[in-house]
């Protein structure tokens, strides 16, 4: 059928009809909103970079956990900064940690909320990469060995879900395995298995204090100009049990998003990571672009390529949108 017999702007004519034919529809439930927790009492400190998103103390954690859930933002990941960093990031996996502390507030005041964490060195080490440092290079089988016992004591310590992000080879089994002879077979992995090395993650840097000191991650973040690779890496982290599949960045990787959600049948999520809330962010802020048009239309095309979560900055905000 073609013009004039078919007319698509009659089903455009008016908000009722555009609802119902709609394919995609965002809702709060498939958010989850990253925060970023610090040391110290009653901390609440914007991140220049990031508009609108602080770190916080541990006490301030659940007053921000009970306006998500009112929000229907059921789900926040977390992200530490320690006291204290070393050349082996110890600080990732003590019993007493950041995070470990972190979720058992959560769990304690909010217990309603699910929290994932994100499993990684980078924060914790003072050289800032994701990993053992060995002969001046990430060594991948040593870091297997700390992120497990990362993974293990965020489980002991209540989580939900554990998200590494570290990209070594082979992580994903090691948890599994980890978590499992550890009874916690009801954990879930969300593997960030698809994890550019980008600019993007610019603000992050700053707000988690994690940029590596010399280098950068491109011996362990994939190459942007790559996209078959993105199937071999999902397709080792399916083997390894991940139950949730993620992308990140989002916005400038929508094809790979696409490509995943057609190929496997788990869960798929994205990241809309720091750089991408910054520039939005920015560019509201001059003038330059209507902030809350361009947040909801940025998520929802994420959400229209495939991703059935999304992790973002604006989670909150949409959710009020919505
Ligand atoms: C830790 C980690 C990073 C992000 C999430 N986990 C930083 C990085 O890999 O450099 C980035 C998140 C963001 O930019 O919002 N490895």
């Amino acid at each position: 059928m073609m013009y004039p017999d078919y007319r698509p702007r009659r089903l455009r004519r008016n908000e009722n009809l555009r609802s119902l034919v709609r394919e995609t529809v965002l809702t709060p439930a498939r958010l989850i909103y990253p925060v970023f927790v610090m040391p110290g009492k009653n901390k609440r400190e914007e991140i220049p970079s990031m508009p609108g998103v602080f770190r916080l103390s541990v006490d301030r954690l659940a007053a921000e956990a009970k306006e998500c859930r009112e929000l229907g933002v059921n789900h926040i990941i977390l992200f530490g900064l320690p006291e204290n960093k070393d050349r082996v990031g110890s600080g990732a996996h003590a019993a007493d940690g950041i995070i470990q502390r972190a979720v058992k507030e959560l769990k304690n005041k909010v217990p309603e909320l699910t929290v994932s964490t994100d499993v990684c060195m980078c924060e914790y080490t003072s050289h800032g990469h994701c990993g053992i440092i060995h002969e001046g290079e990430v060594d991948n089988d040593a870091t297997l060995e700390v992120l497990a016992r990362t993974a293990l004591s965020h489980a002991k310590a209540g989580a939900d879900i554990v998200a590494p992000s570290d990209m070594m080879d082979g992580r994903v089994g090691e948890i599994r395995t980890i978590l499992d002879e550890h009874n916690f077979d009801q954990v879930a992995i969300m593997s960030y298995a698809v994890k550019y090395a980008s600019a993007f993650y610019g603000p992050f840097r700053d707000a988690a204090d994690c940029a590596p000191q010399e280098g950068d991650r491109r011996g362990y973040q994939m190459d942007p100009a790559n996209a078959r690779e993105a199937l071999r890496e999902a397709t080792l982290d399916v083997e390894e049990g991940a139950d949730i599949l993620m992308v990140k960045p989002a916005m400038a990787y929508l094809d790979i998003i696409r490509m995943l959600r057609d190929e496997f049948d788990h869960p798929i999520a994205a990241y809309q990571v720091s750089g991408e809330y910054a520039m939005l962010k920015a560019a509201a802020a001059n003038g330059w672009l209507d902030g809350e048009q361009v947040m909801a239309e940025s998520l929802l095309s994420i959400h229209r390529a495939g991703a059935d979560v999304i992790l973002t900055y604006f989670a909150k905000d949409m959710a009020r949108l919505l």
